[in-house]
Order: C-alpha cells, then structure tokens, then sequence
C-alpha cells in the first residue's frame, strides 16, 4: 500500500492557499483550510497550527482539525522554548514515544485520543518563530524526505497567512486609534476654542494690571513678592491658552514646499544644550533623498520640539533620542520619527495621549501633543505612536508626498 502523497495534491493545496490570501478571506478560514489539507494530505488523524502571541508569547490555538475539543482544551502541549529550539534547527520533529517523549506534554491525553505519532513543522519568519504546524498520526509510519519537504512548504505557507494576520491587526488598531481621536479631539477642541476665547481677554487684564501695580510696589517686601508670583503665574496661563487656541484655530496652514530635513536641523540645533546638558545621546539619520512636501515651517518646527521635549522627559537618566526622515515604502509620505529609550506610556493612556489636558507630569500641560496632532492633521498627514513601558516611545508623523514632487 502506497501512502506517500502525491505532488498533484500538495500542488492544489498551496494553490489553494495562495488563492485565499490573495482573495482577502478571513485568516482564520485560510488557516482552516491549511491545517485540514495538511492532515488529509498526510491521511492523518488531525492538524493544527498554534500561533506564538508576541505579547503573552503564548502559542495560541489557530486552527485545527480532525481533534476532539477535550484534547484541545488541555491548552498548548507544548512550550515557546521547545519551539524555539526546533526552529533554532529548522528541521521538522517526529515523535514517536508519545508516552515517554518529553516534548508531549499530556500524554496520557494524547494516548487517548488515539495519537501514535506527532510531526512538528516549525513556522518561521526571518529567523524567528512564529508558530508550529503539528500533525497527528493514528498509527505510527515512516515518513519520506520528499513528505518533509513538503511538509516545510506548507509551514511556509502558513508563515505568510500569519504574517498577514498581524499586519491586519495593526492596521485595525491604528485605524480604531486614529477614528477614536479624531472624534474626541473635534468635540473637545470646540469647547476648548470656546473657552480659550473667554479666558483670553480678562487674562489680559491681570496682566495688564499687575505689571502696572509692580511698577509702583516697593523694591523688597511681601507685596512685591505676591505681584511677581501672580504675573508669573498669569503668563503661563496665557501660554496654555494660546497653545489651545493653536490646537483649535481653524486656519490653514501656511504651507510651501520645503525639505523637511531643514526643519529637523533648525530644531536640533535649538535643542542642541538641552540634550548635553542631561547627557542624552542624540542619533540622527536624516535620508537625503526626500523630495520637497508642502509644510508650514513654523508648525513643524513646534510638532518636533512637542516631541523631543517629550522624548527628553521621559529619560530619567541617560538614555538615547534618535531622530529619523525617510520616504515611507509606499512612496507616498515623507517621514519623520522620534524614538527615545525613556519610560515609555502605559497601554492604558496609549489611547488618551493626544486628548487636550491629559498629562502625566506634574508641570505638564497635556497640550503639547493635542496640537501636534491638530498642526499633523492639517498638513493632511498622520501621527502614529508606538511604545512600551520601561523600553521607550516612537512618534512617526507623516506627511504626504505632493503629485508634482
Ligand atoms: N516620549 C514620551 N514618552 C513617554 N510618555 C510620553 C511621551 N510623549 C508623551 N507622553 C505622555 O503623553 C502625555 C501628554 O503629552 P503632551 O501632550 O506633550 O503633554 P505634557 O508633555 O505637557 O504632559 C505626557 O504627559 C506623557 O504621559
Ligand atoms: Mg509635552
């Protein structure tokens, strides 16, 4: 009896495949699909495919077939480092023993459910995993190299449906990130025009008042002292409320074509004693192939100090602030990025950093980056953050890239 598979099977199998990644079906279907053939393919009892989640960097269940939801239940039978180590030897593993092999981790399970023999592909993406395609035999057999190679094949296969999988999600979530902001910042950004407009012209009056007073106060004494404090005090506001207005001013932006490059140097040269002073590293990498983009100098030159004052806070210590510009893969925008190795911003005010007022710093104002998205959306462009705690922030604005250029 000839069990070895056929070329014109596998053949139709990664057709398949490749049609469905082309034709937009769910991932989860494409992987249905795989894990099915596969365990056909190899008239075996069942397959699956667990996919590495690289946040809990658990494997979690893709697809599976052919196997009772018992067995499933029992969880991952195996764990990340044993993949690893696999995939460390890119070869497929057989297992035999599934009473005594250390790499089944619930044997009496698997024995029950008929298993009498395991092959584990690993998935892998440029030296990394990213998954396992496991199948399972109800009887134990001999497995020819040609039958391996396949196997590979698929799991390669099953590397670009996964992959696919976890850019859609970023791409969900950054549309989701930026819907959301666009919503709040609207309404929020009326109500603050509103009030910066009220606040603006009694504020005046303090100051106007207070600075009058001064004049005639004493040259030392508490009077004196309490003006000062309440002169100080009012220019902040003014400063807050004209960075709201900024966020809220509806004009356009007085855009001409210019290298952003140019921008990005004024400002780092502005900030130049900022970063020696704390000693934080600077690295720069601006491309020097960007074409021209209508900006407003003035605007970008405040989204990038917003920035870097930002990336500067959140080193406690030393640490490093790369500044990048590059033209975006698509083409289409010009780049520019600022990453620090700060303290990074928890996933729960991820969503709530470019909201007007929201600050983490005692002095802070929260406003800095609600106008930096403001100035960012009026140039047509797009903001994207991207951090974890402990490790550090990335901000990439884009800008796009005019038909002309
Ligand atoms: N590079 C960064 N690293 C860590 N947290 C940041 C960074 N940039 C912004 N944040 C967070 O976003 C908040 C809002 O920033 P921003 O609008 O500039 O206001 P402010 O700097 O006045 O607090 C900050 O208080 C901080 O919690
Ligand atoms: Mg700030």
């Amino acid at each position: 009896m000839n069990k070895n598979i056929d070329f014109e099977s596998l053949y139709n199998i990664l057709r398949e495949i490749s049609t469905s990644l082309h034709s937009g079906a769910h991932v989860k279907d494409i992987l249905e699909t795989l894990v099915m053939k596969s365990a056909q393919m190899f008239k075996a009892k069942g397959a699956l495919i667990r996919i590495l989640n690289p946040k809990t960097k658990h494997l979690d269940l893709g697809a599976s077939y052919g196997l009772s939801d018992q067995y499933l239940s029992k969880g991952p039978a195996f764990r990340k480092e044993f993949v690893m180590d696999l995939c460390r030897q890119n070869r497929v593993l057989i297992i035999r023993d599934i009473l005594n092999d250390p790499f089944v981790q619930y044997p009496k399970e698997a024995w029950e459910e008929g298993i009498r023999m395991i092959v584990d592909a690993p998935i892998t993406y440029k030296d990394d995993v990213i998954g396992i395609l496991r199948i399972y035999f109800d009887e134990p057999r001999e497995l020819s190299e040609q039958e391996l190679q396949y196997l590979i094949l698929i799991a390669e296969r099953g590397a670009a449906v996964i992959q696919r999988a976890q850019l859609l999600e970023i791409q969900e979530s950054r549309y989701d990130q930026l819907a959301l902001q666009t919503e709040k910042l609207s309404a929020l950004g009326r109500m603050a025009a509103g009030i910066a407009h009220e606040i603006n012209n009694p504020l005046a009056g303090v100051l106007l008042y207070s600075t009058n007073l001064l004049k005639k106060a004493p040259e030392e004494g508490p009077f004196r002292e309490g003006l000062e404090i309440i002169i100080q005090e009012t220019l902040r506001c003014k400063t807050i409320i004209q960075d709201l207005l900024e966020f809220s001013r509806p004009s356009e932006p007085k855009a001409f074509l210019t290298n952003i490059n140019k921008v990005v140097v004024k400002v780092l040269h502005l900030l130049d004693n900022e970063f020696r002073l704390r000693h934080i590293r600077l690295e720069i990498d601006l491309s020097k192939l960007l074409p021209e983009i209508l900006i407003d100098e003035n605007q970008i030159e405040q989204i990038l100090v917003n920035l870097l004052l930002n990336a500067i806070q959140a080193i406690e210590d030393q640490g490093r602030v790369t500044v990048r510009t590059y033209v975006t893969p698509d083409r289409k925008n010009v780049a520019m990025e600022v990453a620090d190795t700060g303290c990074g911003i928890s996933p729960e005010n991820m969503s709530k950093i470019f909201e007007p007022f929201f600050s983490t710093k005692p002095k802070g104002t929260g406003l800095g980056l609600a106008v930096t998205y403001s100035i960012v959306e009026k140039h047509g462009g797009k903001i994207y953050a991207f951090s974890e705690p402990k490790q550090g922030t990335r901000f990439i604005v884009e800008f796009p890239i005019p038909r002309e250029s």
